[in-house]
């Protein structure tokens, strides 16, 4: 939780012991130089800023002396342009790195309403930190509390609020996602779900495992099956009065994914308790939209379930029964958050929303394709614009991809609808996820789908705002799509 209080004023507090006084350096004809702040900065005047060892790369963070016990953190603004996503990296990189200080002064000079407000997003995303169950002596807790930031721009407290809310929900998503897979498992999502959601009238139906099998989930009851913790399906529903519009959001939430019996290699399993990525993001998706409290009607469906391999397991070669009466040939068990989805899928299209984006850490392929900080983002034409307007705005990176129709065939079976996988195929996996998906949702609803399996998470080093391992990508972009169709900005 983000715990960080900050404050706007007008001018730079005088200089105090446990304080750093964050300033910009900037390269001006091959010279570093500070750039203009409220600070007093004339006892750096006298020094090269280069032989401080100053940098103006984006994100340096340079600490020199200050009047009075105080610390000047010198802060490279780099090159790029001085944009709201440039302000909300710079922000993070200012609380993920000076947190021994108990008070942050950030003063960048002039920033314009939405460079400030993007910046203090940024302070509060970045102030992020999982210690799981390290023992209480090699934790060093951060000492910060407060960041002023030095700005005459006209903030109000909602708008404070508002973006503590947006971070609170992106570091719950990350708690989540970094919990090991022997506490995180289908009933124990359910519970966080329960306890999470208490007071914000949001309405929470779950389907266990008898559930699934009466109303005809066979999706997440073939990839649960092998798994002694059974699988779940969850809808969180937020129905404000006057809504005019329906999101729907489909997340796969495999707690760990071993594979099932087409069991993966030793190293690619490493990492897979961010399988359920999806399921958690768009659960604090909706959190977050209920207590900004958006005029549109939004429901999380969330598709739980453990991917295991024993005698109960399901096999290469069966045949399955998804929610909409559709058939799938299962021809590699490693390939189930298409068969979760499929269900999850076919119940938000009973709903008939406007709108059904399904969150997913669904290919290894996404990462070949994209990198780790993309994701890929596939659907019909109305729903990629909504979805790459509000990417936009929120600063995340989404690319979108095709769906090449000569790809489709590539899963078709003889003995059952379509199967889930083409095997001995390696080309366009991504794609080829993004095909099967297609098929559970009816060509009239506007549909996106987002492969986040290279963003979810960081598994090098921490950067901006974005923190080693789970990063709570794309709930910020949930939250813009749903302002986008609440017509609220
Ligand atoms: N959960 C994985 C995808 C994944 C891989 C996410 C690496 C994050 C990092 C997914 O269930 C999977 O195993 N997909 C297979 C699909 C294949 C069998 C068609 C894959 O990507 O190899
Ligand atoms: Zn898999
Ligand atoms: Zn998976």
């Amino acid at each position: 939780m983000s715990s960080l209080k900050i404050t706007i004023a007008s001018k730079s507090p005088v200089f105090k012991k446990d304080t750093a006084y964050v300033v910009g350096v900037k390269e001006q004809s091959k010279k570093l130089q500070l750039t203009k702040s409220d600070s007093d900065t004339s006892s750096l005047a006298k020094h090269d800023l280069e032989q401080l060892g100053a940098s103006a790369a984006s994100e340096s963070i340079t600490k020199v002396a200050a009047p009075n016990g105080a610390v000047f953190a010198l802060l490279g603004l780099g090159s790029e342009k001085f944009d709201a996503n440039t302000l909300r990296n710079l922000g993070g990189a200012i609380s993920r790195n000076l947190r021994a200080f108990t008070e942050v002064v950030v003063d960048l000079g002039a920033l314009n309403k939405g460079n400030s407000l993007a910046l203090i997003e940024g302070l509060h995303l970045g102030f992020y930190e999982y210690n799981g169950r390290k023992s209480k002596a090699s934790i060093k807790p951060a000492l910060l509390k407060k960041v002023t930031l030095v700005s005459d721009s006209k903030i109000s407290n909602s708008e404070l609020t508002q973006l503590q809310v947006l971070s609170e929900a992106v570091h719950v998503t990350r708690d989540l996602v970094n919990t090991p897979p022997n506490e995180m498992y289908p009933a124990s999502m359910v519970k966080a779900v329960q306890t999470g959601t208490k007071g914000l009238g949001l309405k929470i139906q779950v389907w266990d495992e008898k559930a699934l099998a009466k109303d005809g989930f066979g999706g997440i009851l073939a990839v649960g099956m092998g798994s002694s913790r059974p699988p779940r399906l969850v809808k969180i529903e937020y129905k404000p009065k006057g809504a005019k519009k329906h999101l729907a959001l489909v997340g796969k939430g495999i707690t760990f994914d071993t594979g099932g019996l087409s069991l993966k290699p030793a190293e690619s399993m490493v990492g897979m308790k961010y399988d359920m990525t999806g399921a958690a993001t768009s659960y604090q998706a909706i959190v977050a939209i209920a207590r900004l409290g958006l005029p549109v009607q939004v429901s999380a469906w969330l598709c739980l379930a453990e991917n295991m391999p024993s005698s109960t397991a399901q096999r290469p070669d069966d045949v399955i029964k998804i929610r909409n009466g559709k058939s799938v040939e299962v021809l590699n068990t490693d390939a189930e958050g298409r068969l979760v989805l499929a269900d999850g899928l076919s119940a938000a299209v009973e709903t008939k929303p406007d709108l059904i984006i399904d969150i997913a850490t669904l290919t290894g392929a996404a990462t070949i394709a994209l990198g780790n900080r993309y994701a890929g983002l596939m659907g019909a034409e109305k729903a990629i614009k909504t979805v790459e307007t509000a990417a936009a705005k929120a600063g995340e990176l989404v690319w979108h991809m095709p769906l090449p129709a000569e790809l489709r065939s590539l899963l078709n079976s003889d003995v059952a609808d379509i199967a889930n996988v083409k095997i001995g195929n390696r080309a366009g996996g991504m794609l080829i996820g993004g095909h099967f998906l297609r098929e559970f949702v009816p060509a009239e609803i506007d549909w996106a789908h987002l492969d986040i399996a290279g963003p979810a998470d960081n598994s090098g080093a921490a950067y901006g705002y974005t923190p080693k391992g789970g990063t709570g990508v794309i709930l910020r972009t949930l939250v813009a799509v749903a302002e986008g169709l609440s017509g609220n900005k």
